[in-house]
């Protein structure tokens, strides 16, 4: 099956990179000539894990091709996605669809048979009737449907997360769109995921309620951490008790310095304006972000803190930049809040990431950038672990302790146990954890059949 797929962001390059692997001939178009030039060398526009293998692997098989012209990309498919951005438009929080819609606009101009086109970009209830009325606006004669297929891909495993999803969400309003998705995910099909069919609206819907769902878990658990420090309790425990419940589950209970990336804090905010547009407020959503907004600046006044008396002059390390590990994405990353904060309090700050340094550069100019955490952490009074990359995970604490001037270590994704970190002779702090007391276990008792 030919397709087509516009845009070649994060969601565009791994969906059609993907789709070109489970055999589809797929043309991937986007109008900026640099990344398609970059693309047809091999680079990549964006750090993910396996992509460039499988880019190149399918480029050269002759499956996946590029191209900065829309008309020539979009020859002969029979489906047409539309991956292309849809950030927040400035000033109101509402999703920008102007890219969407031009890129409808342009498809309409170009179509040469029957198609149906695929909104994969976040969009809110009711862009795809908007693309609708576009493409027969411009093509009224063009044997075309629309389609929401919205995308659920987690930055860093996407590759992962696009060929064993947990499901495949198509709105449709007529059989022949449902054909033809149900050819293109044919092969997904085949490993046993679930395809959900709904209206088209319902779809966009499920999408902005997955994220906003999960936002909400990620704020309720760190609510519950502020609460732990309070009562003295721990909430890797908590979570594991709730978690244990299966109608709650374990996932996206992690405490921590607060969601960010490109996709959370964005689509909260979009459903906000959609909540307000048709008066049927979500009151919950609207809590998850005033809280979230707050923790993430809470993170900064809590290692000010931990600087003691007189913070201004003193040296932090940040270890970890990015949203979280495994990218180089920058977008709304807890590490931006918490730097304004250090500088503000007139804290000098070193940085380490192993992925993020060229994204983070510009947004935290007045940061000393380091190739190693040993190197950032040099002359600190303090260090503080904000994003879990693996490297960060098995750190020679005693070799960091000595390179510093303090001996301060803030925990903010709870990697080390209070013990490991104090054991190296450092003051320990992490999120929502007692310094002393019991730490859970989990006992599971033997089932086997008691014998007579
Ligand atoms: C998310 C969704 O998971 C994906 O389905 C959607 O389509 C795009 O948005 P992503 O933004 O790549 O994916 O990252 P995710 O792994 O979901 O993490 C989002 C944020 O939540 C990160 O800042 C992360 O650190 C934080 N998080 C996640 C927690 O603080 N605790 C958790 O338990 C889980």
């Amino acid at each position: 099956m030919r397709i087509a797929i516009i845009g070649t962001g994060y969601v565009g390059l791994v969906s059609g990179a993907c789709f070109s692997d489970f055999g589809h001939d797929v043309v991937c178009v986007d109008k900026d000539a640099s990344k398609i030039d970059a693309l047809l060398k091999g680079v990549m526009p964006i750090f993910e894990p396996g992509l460039d293998q499988l880019v190149e692997r399918n480029v050269r098989q002759g499956r996946l091709s590029f191209t900065t012209e829309l008309a020539e990309g979009v020859k002969g498919a029979e489906a047409i996605f539309i991956a292309v951005g849809t950030p927040s438009r400035r000033g109101d929080g509402h999703a920008d669809l102007s890219y969407v819609y031009g890129a409808a606009r342009e498809i309409a101009e170009a179509l040469d048979g029957p198609a149906v086109v695929v909104t994969k970009s976040t969009v809110p209830v009711g862009t795809g009737d908007e693309v609708e009325r576009i493409l027969r606006e411009v093509a009224p004669d063009a044997e075309v449907s629309v389609c929401s297929n919205p995308e659920f891909l987690r930055e860093g495993a996407a590759i992962e997360d696009f060929k064993r999803p947990d499901r495949i969400v198509m709105g449709v309003e007529d059989g022949r769109a449902e054909e033809v998705m149900r050819d293109v995910y044919r092969p997904l099909y085949l490993n046993r995921a679930p395809l959900l069919f709904t209206s088209r609206r319902t779809a966009e819907l499920i999408k902005y309620a997955a994220n906003a769902f999960l936002a909400t878990k990620i704020t309720f658990i760190n609510e519950i951490a502020d609460l732990c420090e309070e009562v003295g309790a721990d909430v890797q425990d908590v979570s594991r008790g709730i978690g244990l419940d299966n109608r709650i589950g374990p996932k996206f209970l992690h405490a921590g310095p607060g969601y960010g990336g490109s996709c959370f804090p964005k689509d909260t905010l979009a459903l906000l304006k959609t909540a307000e547009d048709y008066q049927s407020p979500v009151r919950i959503v609207e809590a998850v972000v005033k809280v979230n907004d707050a923790r993430k600046r809470a993170m900064g006044r809590k290692v000010i803190k931990a600087l003691g008396e007189e913070p201004r002059g003193k040296t932090v390390a940040l270890l970890g930049l990015a949203f979280k590990p495994n990218t180089d994405d920058m977008r709304d990353a807890p590490s931006i809040a918490i730097f304004q904060a250090l500088e503000d309090a007139g804290v000098n700050v070193r940085g380490y990431d192993p992925e993020s340094v060229e994204q983070a550069r510009p947004l935290m100019p007045g940061m000393t950038f380091c190739d190693t955490p040993y190197a950032a952490a040099e002359g600190a009074d303090a260090v503080v672990l904000v994003t879990e990359w693996d490297v960060l995970r098995a750190l020679d604490l005693k070799r960091l302790k000595a390179v510093m001037a303090g001996d301060e270590l803030v925990d903010l994704r709870n990697i080390y146990t209070p013990q490991e970190v104090t054991g190296a002779g450092f003051q320990w702090q992490g999120v929502g954890k007692p310094m002393r007391g019991r730490t859970g276990s989990i006992e599971v008792a033997d089932r086997s059949p008691v014998s007579a």
